[in-house]
């Protein structure tokens, strides 16, 4: 093994950490510089355009080349084995000259403004491990050259402008665990089949792209996948049913696309390791399993606007969960549901619940009084547009940290509980279009970072709520439609409605 060295004169260069290792450079330097790999950085430096913070001053012939900043050697010749300029703010070129460093294993450029192409001569570089050239000013297309990186473990193309397919011979890079390709926007086509051969791929992202067509069936055969994110593409077909057999994935992103299909009945089963399942925003139909409650590992569970129906499972072992989000779809089974709702109460015992999304639904029945028991975490509910009947449970006084309680467009009947006034945190409270009567409680003037307060179209009487004043916060306020007396002039009135 030879020794590791990144030294550099700049005093923001973290590299300076390794100063320690100052004296086995110059060592090194007695011995024998290595020639080779000047040139080619020397090349590299000549065509950039903009060095902001000024790393590449150090690279010239009056420092000694292992004192170059960003520049790591190793080996008997040493090599430069790491190139790391990230986060420089660097503009120019990634220089083809680059695919002199024969001996490179780790090149980070990310977080700059290397454009506009990927150089093709990158292809050379056989013992590259490490490649990220991510959040740069890179457009062009991936060159199929690519394939010449047969060592490469780890590939971050994300936020760049790169156009063009994902090349096929990214499938041939059969070393690869992490590869991200999201948020260039105009990458195109298909997911090529040949990225089923990566058989050590663990992570794949390409979300906010324009990919079309399917999702390979091949592509189930990725057996130690755990992360797959393909969403905000063109892609459709379903999901093909070999990936529920990927029992290691824990993230399953395919969102705002339009795929469609079932989740299959066992999904919990043979996904026992699934923390993140987002689904939304595409053509999914049938019900969500019961078996879901047997993925103990769940935190999200994101299956919005879809077409889903029937009835929520019970979801009592899903103590991890954070977010529930199923708005949008045809769940619950309208005004004769009567337990339309008791999962509700399943979710009392995840302890880190944030949100509740269930509006948009056909959710009949009441609210369970058990919404009171939700995690003092809790800050999101949101349940209208559907049939929900009934009174407002008191107990929503208990969630302490809530700042969004919407129920509009349901059934509601009966008055504001007044221990909503409990609600230090809520900061939007829309409860218009329902049945629901009596005055506003005076309590709800103890929401001082009220903003939005709608209780429109209900029955509510008595005098306007001349407090209102106080609610300093308040930017929007309805009122209209209800049976109010007395003055409608409120102070700041004119502002709001
Ligand atoms: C890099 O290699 C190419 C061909 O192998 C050669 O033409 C070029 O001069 C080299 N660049 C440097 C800076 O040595
Ligand atoms: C060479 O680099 C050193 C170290 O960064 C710097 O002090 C010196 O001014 C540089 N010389 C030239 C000619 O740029
Ligand atoms: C430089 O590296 C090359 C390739 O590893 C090697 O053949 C050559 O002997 C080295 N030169 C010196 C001076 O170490
Ligand atoms: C990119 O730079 C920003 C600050 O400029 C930093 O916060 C972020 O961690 C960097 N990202 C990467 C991937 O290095
Ligand atoms: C991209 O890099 C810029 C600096 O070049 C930085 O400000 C920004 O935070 C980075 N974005 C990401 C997502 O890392
Ligand atoms: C790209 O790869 C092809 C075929 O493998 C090769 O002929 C060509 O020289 C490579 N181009 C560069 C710039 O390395
Ligand atoms: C996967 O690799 C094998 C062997 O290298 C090859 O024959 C096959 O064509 C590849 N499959 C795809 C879909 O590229
Ligand atoms: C999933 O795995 C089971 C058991 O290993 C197997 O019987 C089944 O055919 C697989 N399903 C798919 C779609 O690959
Ligand atoms: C699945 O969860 C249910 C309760 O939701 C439980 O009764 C059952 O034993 C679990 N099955 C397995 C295999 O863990
Ligand atoms: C809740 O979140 C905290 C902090 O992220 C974590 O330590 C804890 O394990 C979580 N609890 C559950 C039940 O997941
Ligand atoms: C809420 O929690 C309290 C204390 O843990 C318990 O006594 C009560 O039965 C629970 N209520 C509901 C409706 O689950
Ligand atoms: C509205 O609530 C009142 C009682 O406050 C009830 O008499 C009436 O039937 C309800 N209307 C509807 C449409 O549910």
């Amino acid at each position: 093994m030879g020794h590791s060295l990144l030294i550099c004169a700049q005093p923001r260069c973290s590299c300076l950490l390794f100063a320690a290792f100052l004296i086995l450079c110059f060592g090194a330097v007695v011995s024998a510089t290595n020639d080779t790999d000047r040139p080619a950085l020397l090349a590299f430096k000549a065509e950039i355009a903009g060095d902001p913070l000024g790393l590449l001053h150090s690279w010239n012939d009056t420092t000694d080349f292992c004192r170059w900043c960003g520049v790591t050697f190793s080996g008997r010749h040493h090599r430069v084995t790491v190139l790391d300029l990230n986060s420089q703010g660097l503009l120019g070129p990634i220089s083809p000259h680059i695919g002199n460093l024969s001996f490179l294993r780790s090149l980070w450029l990310q977080n700059n403004s290397f454009g506009p192409e990927i150089p093709a001569q990158i292809g050379q570089r056989r013992r590259l491990q490490f490649l990220d050239i991510s959040n740069n000013s890179l457009t062009g297309e991936i060159p199929r050259n690519i394939s010449g990186c047969s060592n490469l473990v780890y590939f971050m193309l994300r936020f760049n402008q790169l156009v063009g397919g994902i090349p096929v011979e990214l499938g041939s890079l059969s070393n690869l665990q992490t590869v991200s390709l999201s948020e260039n926007h105009l990458l195109t086509g298909g997911i090529p089949s040949s990225i089923s051969n990566l058989s050590s791929l663990l992570t794949m992202f390409s979300s906010v792209n324009a990919l079309s067509g399917i999702i390979p069936q091949s592509l189930g055969r990725l057996t130690k996948l755990e992360r797959l994110s393909l969403g905000d593409n063109r892609l459709s077909g379903t999901i093909p049913p070999s990936f529920f057999n990927l029992s290691s994935l824990s993230i399953l992103h395919v969102i705002m696309t339009q795929i469609h299909g079932n989740l299959p009945e066992d999904i919990g089963f043979t996904l026992p390791n699934l923390q993140d399942l987002s689904i939304y925003d595409n053509h999914f139909t049938g019900s969500i399993p019961s078996s879901i409650s047997n993925a103990t590992n769940l935190r999200s569970l994101q299956l919005g606007a879809n077409e889903l129906s029937g009835k929520v499972p019970l979801l009592a072992n899903l103590r991890r969960l954070g977010r529930v989000a199923l708005e949008t779809n045809h769940l619950g089974s309208g005004g004769s549901d009567a337990d339309g709702l008791s999962f509700l109460c399943s979710l009392t015992n995840a302890a880190n619940l944030t949100l509740l999304a269930t509006q948009k639904n056909r959710f009949g029945a009441t609210l369970p009084v058990c919404i009171g028991n939700f995690s003092a975490t809790f800050t999101t509910l949101t349940a209208d547009g559907n049939l929900i009947s009934g009174e407002i449970p008191r107990e929503i006084g208990n969630l302490v940290n809530l700042q969004t309680l919407r129920m509009e467009d349901n059934f509601l009947s009966g008055p504001i509980p007044s221990d909503l006034g409990n609600l230090q945190n809520l900061a939007e409270l829309i409860l218009s279009g329902n049945n629901l009567s009596g005055i506003i409680p005076s309590s709800l003037q103890n929401l001082h970072r009220l903003l939005i307060l709608n209780v429109s179209r209900n029955n509510f009487e008595g005098p306007i709520p001349l407090w209102l004043d106080k609610c300093q916060s308040l930017t929007s306020l309805d009122l209209s439609s209800n049976n109010f007396s007395g003055p409608v002039i409120l102070p700041m009135a004119g502002s709001l409605l």
